[in-house]
């Protein structure tokens, strides 16, 4: 387990509903805001994990499209948030380190850079653990800035082929603008190829 603070309980500002709204003036001044949900929602899968799923945004667009969708962050006034907007949807507070919600998924979501604001040095249980709620072929799907002196690329592949995830796609963007090395933002799509 890490020692180190989780980071985005320590570095956020605003409110949870500051939050949100600021996707819901993008999406009223006509932006697309559901990019993420676009590209989960093309793998096909039917079950998803919205792991740190802070308002709910990601998930709360799955569930209306008809998935079965269940959501996790550790941020209880973000989950306010989510479970008053999509009361429906399972939102469970937790620790995506060490969470166990007991069923698999076909496919897992951490946007909205979730991986660079965990607590340092906890990378690879939270890799880990989301492998071991992926049903075998499930997919996990991540998208975060790769800046200095944060959580870096090389690292998260590391910690996914630890927990026996393979690298299936690797894109710059959510509506897949090609991956170049040394871009600024990669949202990779990993394979779990385990069995029970
Ligand atoms: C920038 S927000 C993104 C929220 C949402 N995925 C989105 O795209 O709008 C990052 C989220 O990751 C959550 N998070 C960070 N570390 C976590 C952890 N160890 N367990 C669960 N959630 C975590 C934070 O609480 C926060 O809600």
């Amino acid at each position: 387990m890490s020692n180190e603070p989780n980071r985005w309980l320590t570095e956020r500002s605003g409110s949870a509903d500051e939050y949100d709204a600021t996707y819901q003036q993008r999406a009223a001044a006509g932006e697309d805001v559901h990019g993420e949900a676009d590209f989960v929602a093309a793998l096909g899968g039917h079950s998803v994990l919205d792991a740190g799923c802070g308002t709910g945004r990601v998930g709360r667009e799955l569930a209306r499209r008809g998935l079965d969708v269940a959501g996790v962050d550790i941020d209880v006034q973000m989950l306010a948030t989510a479970r008053r907007m999509a009361p429906a949807v399972p939102w469970l507070a937790a620790d995506l380190a060490t969470v166990d919600l007991r069923r698999k998924f076909d496919a897992i979501v951490m946007a909205g850079n979730v991986m660079i604001y965990l607590a340092p040095g906890s990378e690879g249980m939270v890799v880990a653990n989301m492998a071991r709620h992926l049903a075998p072929g499930g997919l996990l799907v991540a998208g975060f800035q790769l800046q200095a002196g944060y959580f870096h690329l090389q690292q998260y592949d590391d910690c996914a082929a630890a927990a026996g995830l393979e690298l299936v796609q690797r894109w710059a963007t959510w509506d897949r603008v090609p991956w170049c090395p040394g871009g600024d933002y990669a949202v990779s799509v990993h394979r779990y190829g385990g069995g029970e």
